[in-house]
């Protein structure tokens, strides 16, 4: 429903107060914004009466958004059983020597803390410091700590690590450090971490690691060295990580690959060295790591595949994506167990019979954005368990006959954005399970008979903006599944509507931007699950009756930017369940009953931007439960009073820009639900009691832009319930407390660009729920503006939801 206006509603927020501590999952106590000693023992004592807690039930305290000066061995007294303590957005004096005894787990994030002492932590497992700014960080903090298994110190704006800093952890398990700003690491710095499996130093700013820094870690299996400044990597680096298995170098600046850097990697499963400069592999690197399974080179500047993945016998994935291949060799990835193979945005011209021989286990290639024009007819042949064939953004012209010959497996195909002009009958025969098909930004002319026929598990297909220039009868015949269809942006002058027969599982159909000046009567009779159609942009010039028949699911019509400027009665019959009708953008040039049906589920009616100048009242009757309707920029200049009788629960209308001088006194008085009424970029010039006639329960109020220079005392008197007044962009030039009297439940006044050059601040005080008055673009003195902006200063208060 994007065509439809914005809907400004207003909404005041409630504060809630909620209590300083509450009981949680997980066995803690949360505790927030927490100021003394006094006030800590008192919330969790509330908490533990309240929640009928038993103190030794809750292991874990958290403190949020809190002031924490306090903090004294003795704090915790009392709770000495706690094993994990949280501190999250809160600022933090002192961690005093012995603050924790039996704590696990600390952790901070977000948080500022201002002094830890020598030895405040011992005997903790787990610890966790991010986000979070530390003034000073002694070097014994973290003496005394052999239990320590996990430390994480992410994205603390850290830049150096001090020597020997985890020499008295020896049982560390997990060591994270991402997210900083070291430039280097100290020597040796993890020789006591024999036990380490997990080190994580990616996102700093390291340009070199000694060949010794790894030395000795034989429990290493996952290194994260991602998104540093290394540009090279010392040949004998890796030594000796018998267990590593998962390593990370992604968006380095490594340019070349020392050969036998990755040799002693004998337990390497996935290697991840995508966004570098790498140019050339040689020798087989992997040829080491017979468990490898997946290699992610994307985004390097590769040009040939020579030997890399030989012997590489459980690869199963492999990213190329983002290179400057310009062809696949023969058997290059021979002997893997390929399942998985990313070769997009390269600049590979064609696919070879030889490409993927042998590739069994096959299950996705991605090859778009290549500039392939030409492909073997026997290239996907062994691909028998092929399931995803991406081709989408290269030349190909057509597509050899018995491409897809072996392809029964394949379930998605995307031919996107090539030049195909024609599809050869038979092509897609073999692909009994395709479920999704895209065709669009090709040269297609025309779908031959059957073409489509075994494709009876498709539920997705989209031949937009090809040169398709009609449909015939069998066009669609066998794709008896489909729910989603759309052949948008075709210079179709003919249809035959028999052609949608096959459609009957069809749920969303899209016919944009074709030639098509009119439907037979019953044309979609067979499209009995459509709920949304989309005839946009067309040259449609009138609705026939019965054009809709048959369509008892149709929810959304977009009848929108075509040429309509004649509605046969009965039209719409039969849309039993139409919700949304969406006529903006024709020539209609008035609203007669006769036009519409009975369509008692109709709560969107959007006429915008025709040549409306007049409306039948007894039409509304036929819609009992609009509540929005559209009229905006129409001729609707010329009303006479009764036209909105009959909409007893509509909240918004829209009758801007229409060349409205004036309006019939009463016309707004039986909308009993109206809370939004657009009547901006209109022509009032002076505004009085009565000008803008009251509806009894409108809220907002658009006035913006509509030559408004003069409000007289009391024009708005009869708007009680009024909450946003929006006068911006006329010429008025002075404000006075009485032309706003009535509004008692005011809450913003919107005066920007007018021609205001004097204001007396008085004149807002008799509205006691006026929180905000916007005055830019006037011609007042600053001193003025900081005045009012001091009284009102509330903007954040009125939220705008966008309806759409
Ligand atoms: C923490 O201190 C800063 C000033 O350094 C202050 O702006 C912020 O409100 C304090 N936060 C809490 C939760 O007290
Ligand atoms: C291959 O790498 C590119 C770029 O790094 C990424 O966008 C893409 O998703 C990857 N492909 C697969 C299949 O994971
Ligand atoms: C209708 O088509 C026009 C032009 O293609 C497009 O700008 C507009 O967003 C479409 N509207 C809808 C509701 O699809
Ligand atoms: C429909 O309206 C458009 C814009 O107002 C106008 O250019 C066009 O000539 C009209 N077409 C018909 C068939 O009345
Ligand atoms: C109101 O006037 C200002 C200044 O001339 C302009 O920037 C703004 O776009 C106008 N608003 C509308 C709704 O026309």
């Amino acid at each position: 429903m994007t065509t439809l206006t914005k809907l400004l509603l207003l909404i005041v927020l409630a504060t809630v107060q909620s209590k300083d501590c509450n009981y949680q999952f997980g066995n803690a106590i949360s505790c927030e914004n927490i100021y003394s000693l006094e006030q800590l023992k008192q919330a969790i004592q509330e908490c533990i009466e309240r929640e009928k807690v038993q103190i030794e039930d809750f292991v874990g305290l958290e403190f949020q958004k809190s002031d924490i000066n306090f903090l004294q061995p003795q704090t915790f007294e009392g709770f000495e059983h706690v094993k994990v303590i949280k501190f999250l957005f809160s600022n933090i004096t002192n961690i005093p020597k012995g603050s924790f005894k039996n704590l696990e787990e600390f952790e901070i994030g977000s948080s500022k803390v201002d002094n830890i002492e020598d030895k405040a932590f011992i005997n903790l497992k787990k610890i966790l410091f991010y986000e979070t700014v530390v003034k000073q960080f002694p070097k014994g903090a973290f003496a005394d700590m052999d239990g320590l298994t996990e430390v994480n110190f992410h994205k603390n704006d850290l830049e150096t690590i001090e020597e020997g800093a985890f020499d008295n952890s020896p049982n560390l398990v997990k060591l994270f450090i991402y997210e900083n700003k070291l430039k280097s690491l100290p020597k040796d710095i993890f020789r006591k971490l024999t036990l380490v499996e997990t080190i994580h130093i990616g996102q700093n700013s390291i340009e070199h690691l000694d060949e010794g820094t790894f030395k000795g870690l034989t429990k290493l299996k996952t290194l994260h060295l991602g998104n540093n400044l290394l540009t090279t990597l010392s040949p004998q680096l890796f030594n000796g990580l018998n267990a590593l298995s998962d390593l990370n170098l992604q968006r380095n600046g490594i340019k070349d690959l020392t050969d036998g850097v990755f040799a002693h990697l004998n337990s390497l499963k996935t290697i991840d060295i995508s966004k570098n400069q790498i140019e050339t592999l040689r020798n087989a690197p992997f040829k080491n790591s017979p468990e490898i399974e997946s290699i992610d080179l994307s985004e390097n500047q590769l040009t040939e595949l020579d030997n890399i993945f030989k012997g590489s016998t459980k690869l199963n994935r492999i990213n190329l994506s983002g290179n400057r291949l310009s062809s696949i060799p023969d058997g290059v990835f021979a002997g893997t167990s390929l399942s998985h193979l990313d070769l997009s945005s390269n600049q590979i011209e064609k696919i070879s019979p030889g490409a993927f021989k042998g590739l069994h286990q096959l299950k996705e290639i991605t090859f778009e954005s290549n500039k392939l024009s030409e492909i073997a007819a026997t290239s996907f042949d062994d691909l028998k368990q092929l399931i995803y064939l991406n081709l989408d953004k290269n030349k190909l012209k057509t597509l050899p006959v018995g491409i897809f010959s072996e392809s029964t497996a394949l379930k998605y195909l995307y031919l996107s954005d090539n030049e195909i002009s024609k599809l050869k009958n038979g092509i897609f025969d073999k692909l009994v399970n395709l479920i999704r098909l895209d065709l669009d930004n090709n040269r297609i002319t025309d779908l031959e008979s059957g073409i489509f026929k075994n494709l009876k598990q498709m539920e997705s297909f989209n031949i937009d903006s090809n040169e398709l220039n009609g449909i015939s009868a069998q066009a669609f015949d066998g794709i008896s599944s489909i729910t989603y269809l759309t052949i948008s942006k075709n210079p179709i002058w003919n249809i035959d509507c028999d052609a949608f027969k096959a459609l009957s599982s069809l749920k969303y159909f899209s016919l944009q931007d074709i030639h098509l000046e009119e439907y037979p009567p019953s044309c979609f009779s067979s499209l009995k699950n459509v709920h949304t159609l989309r005839i946009n942009n067309t040259i449609l010039k009138q609705l026939k009756k019965g054009n809709f028949a048959g369509m008892e699911k149709l929810s959304n019509l977009y009848l929108t930017d075509n040429h309509i400027s004649f509605i046969e009665p009965g039209s719409f019959e039969g849309l039993a369940n139409l919700f949304f009708l969406s006529l903006d953008r024709n020539n209609l040039t008035k609203i007669v009953r006769e036009m519409f049906t009975d369509s008692e589920k109709l709560e969107w009616l959007t006429l915008s931007e025709n040549t409306i100048s007049s409306l039948d009242p007894t039409t509304f009757e036929l819609f009992p439960n609009l509540l929005y309707l559209n009229l905006g920029s129409n001729k609707l200049n010329n009303l006479k009073g009764n036209e909105f009788t009959k909409l007893p629960n509509v909240i918004y209308i829209d009758l801007s820009n229409n060349g409205i001088t004036s309006l019939p006194s009463d016309i707004f008085k039986p909308l009993t639900s109206l809370t939004s009424l657009k009547l901006n970029l209109n022509r009032f010039k002076t505004l009085e009691k009565g000008s803008i006639p009251a509806s009894p329960k409108l809220e907002n109020l658009d006035l913006q832009k509509s030559n408004i220079n003069e409000i007289k005392p009391d024009t708005f008197e009869d708007f009680k319930f009024l909450l946003d007044l929006d006068l911006s962009n006329n010429t008025l030039k002075h404000i006075s407390a009485e032309m706003f009297r009535g509004l008692t439940e005011i809450y913003r006044i919107g005066l920007e660009h007018n021609e205001i050059s004097d204001l007396n601040p008085d004149v807002f005080d008799n509205f006691p729920n006026l929180k905000r008055v916007d005055l830019k673009g006037n011609r007042l003195d600053s001193r003025i503006m900081t005045v009012i902006k001091g009284e009102y200063p509330k903007p954040g208060l009125v939220t705008r939801i966008d309806i759409c």
